[in-house]
Parts: structure tokens; C-alpha cells; sequence
């Protein structure tokens, strides 16, 4: 007769099981996953983010971005969705909905009080990414944009191992040596784990003084380019340091949505052509070698449910 201890082995490895195939199955459903990554804080990444989820909304695309900086989340903000809250459903968590008809989460949804600093381990955040991958009702996209807070820490290990069929990081840098140290094992970081880079950007490169015009290098110019080159990456472009990108992430409305041009607006909407060719061109290589994403290997709906997945109705919060 099996053990009590084996009994609830059983019952936690058929639970990972279910869960697995819950993961694949919503995953399956999105098909484009990229990663805005950096090994540096406060370059850009959120920024990045929230513009190129809305630039692809805006060029038709079905977006959802997720929010992975668990410990200071800001895409609300950069989305003017501060206060907003997920709700449950039967089939799971509903992204709150942003500018565009973006799909939203963000840890700032759940929390009562998101001014009050989370104090998690590891474990615990990889359980809320997991949760935030595999029990939100994300519907079919084109696109999910991940945003991860900075570093190579447990955040961007947990993305990269939960969605081993994504398409790839983004890594965003500034121009100057500290960063770019920093940004070279985000690089090295994504070789390592086989998750593809995309490419780099070199944000808040250069800016145009308003009195004379003229280019003042703030933070030095063509390091994101010269490092892409020396890891052997595609370089996705430079977006300037202006004060409208600033103020527009203040205002909660991204600066790729403004009325008027700017050089700002057209160096982003120029680097977001950029992404979605390589990725077009990434996914006619892999048809070529005849390979399948690995989520479009997903289960069966029957299969899933015959397993007692969490997607069953009822089951979710
Ligand atoms: N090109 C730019 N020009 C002017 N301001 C910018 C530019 N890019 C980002 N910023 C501003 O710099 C600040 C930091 O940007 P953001 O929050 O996107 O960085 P981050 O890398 O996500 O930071 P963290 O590491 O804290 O997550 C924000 O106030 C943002 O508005
Ligand atoms: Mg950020």
C-alpha cells in the first residue's frame, strides 16, 4: 500500500503535470513572446515596452503585455492605469484593459496598497509569474510583451524557463561603458538559457538642444550599436533622450501614440519595423528547418480537461 508521503508525491507531480499543460495550452494561443530585457536598471525598459505594445495596437496587432517587475511594477503607470484591479473569471484572471485594447497585467493589479514595498523571495515570485503566464485568460494575441525588471535574477529566469517557445529578448541599453558592461550579460544571460536575442537598443542616444539644435551626446553615442556587433546580435536602432518621452511615461500616455511626429516617434516606430521583420524572418528560418514553435505543440482542449487542467470551468479564480 503506498505511503501517505507517496500519495501526495503523486498529487503534486500530477498537479505540475496539469499545470504544465494548462502553461502550453494559453501559451499556444499568443503567437509572438518578446522579452524587454536589460542587465542595467533605469535605461528604458518600461519605456520600450509600453511603446512598442502600443505601436503594434496601433498598427492592428492583438497585444497583451505583461508586467514582470514584481517589486517595482510601472507599467500601469506608463499606461495610466494606476488603480485598476484584475478580476477572476472561469477562465482565469482578466487583463485589465488598456489604451488600444492592450491586454494588461501587472503585480500593481493585485496589490492592496501598491505604494507599499513587496518583500518576496524567489520562490514566491516565480509562483506569481507562473500564475501571471498560465492562469490569465489572455484570449488569442499576436503579440505578448514581457517587461522584466533589471538584471539576470529570478525573474528572467522564471520567464525564460516558463516559456521556452518565446520568440526572444529585446535588450534595451544606454550608450555609456557602465551600462553597457552590464548590458553584455543580458546578452550572454540569453545565449546561455538558448532564448534568441532579438536585438539591442540603444535608448536616451543623443539629445537635441532645444536652443541651437544641434546633437549634445549626454551619455556618448553608438555603444548599443558597437556592442551588438561584437556579440554578433542584430542592433534594432536609437531612440534620443527627449524630454517627450519623459513626460508622456509621466502622463501615463506613451509618446509612440502622440499626434505629433517627433524624431523620437519615428526612430521608435523605425525600430519596431525593425523587430517585427526579424522575427518574420526568424519564423520563415524555422520553417525552412521544418520547426515547430514549441508551444504550438499544445495539448488538446479534451486532453487537458481529461487531465483535470485548471482551465476546467470553475476551477480558476
Ligand atoms: N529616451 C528617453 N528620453 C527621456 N526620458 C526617458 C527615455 N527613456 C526613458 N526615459 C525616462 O527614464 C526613466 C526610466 O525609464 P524606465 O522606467 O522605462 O526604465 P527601466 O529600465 O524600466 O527602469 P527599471 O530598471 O527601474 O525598471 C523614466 O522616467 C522614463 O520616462
Ligand atoms: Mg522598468
Amino acid at each position: 500500500m503506498p505511503s501517505p508521503n507517496q500519495d501526495r508525491i503523486e498529487d503534486l507531480v500530477n498537479e505540475h503535470k496539469r499545470e504544465e499543460l494548462l502553461l502550453k495550452s494559453i501559451m499556444g494561443r499568443i503567437k509572438h513572446k518578446v522579452i524587454v530585457m536589460s542587465g542595467k536598471g533605469g535605461v528604458g525598459k518600461s519605456t520600450v515596452a509600453v511603446n512598442l505594445a502600443v505601436g503594434l495596437a496601433a498598427r492592428g496587432r492583438k497585444v497583451g503585455i505583461l508586467d514582470v517587475d514584481i517589486t517595482g511594477p510601472d507599467v500601469p503607470l506608463l499606461l495610466g492605469l494606476e488603480g485598476k484591479r484584475l478580476m477572476g473569471s472561469e477562465n482565469g484572471m482578466v487583463p485589465v484593459e488598456g489604451p488600444l485594447g492592450i491586454k494588461v497585467v501587472s503585480m500593481a493589479f493585485v496589490l492592496q496598497d501598491p505604494s507599499r514595498p513587496i518583500v518576496w523571495r524567489g520562490p514566491m515570485k516565480m509562483g506569481a509569474i507562473r500564475q501571471f503566464l498560465s492562469d490569465v485568460d489572455w484570449g488569442d494575441l499576436d503579440f505578448l510583451v514581457i517587461d522584466l525588471p533589471p538584471g539576470t535574477g529570478d525573474e528572467p529566469l522564471s520567464v525564460v524557463q516558463y516559456l521556452p517557445g518565446a520568440d526572444g529578448a529585446v535588450i534595451v541599453t544606454t550608450p555609456q561603458d557602465v551600462a553597457l558592461l552590464d548590458v553584455s550579460k543580458a546578452v550572454s544571460f540569453a545565449q546561455l538559457l538558448n532564448l534568441n536575442v532579438i536585438g539591442i537598443i540603444e535608448n536616451m542616444s543623443g539629445l537635441e538642444c532645444p536652443h541651437c539644435n544641434k546633437e549634445i551626446e549626454v551619455f556618448k553615442k553608438g555603444g548599443g550599436e558597437r556592442l551588438a556587433k561584437d556579440m554578433g546580435v542584430p542592433f534594432l536602432g536609437r531612440v534620443p533622450l527627449a524630454p517627450v518621452i519623459m513626460t508622456a511615461s509621466d502622463a501615463g500616455t506613451p509618446f509612440i501614440g502622440a499626434q505629433e511626429d517627433s524624431p523620437a516617434k519615428k526612430a521608435f516606430s523605425d525600430i519596431i519595423d525593425k523587430i517585427e521583420g526579424v522575427l518574420k524572418g526568424n519564423e520563415e528560418k524555422d520553417k525552412g528547418r521544418g520547426k515547430e514553435k514549441v508551444e504550438e505543440k499544445r495539448p488538446q482542449k479534451e486532453k487537458a480537461g481529461g487531465t483535470g487542467a485548471k482551465g476546467a470551468k470553475g476551477k480558476r479564480a
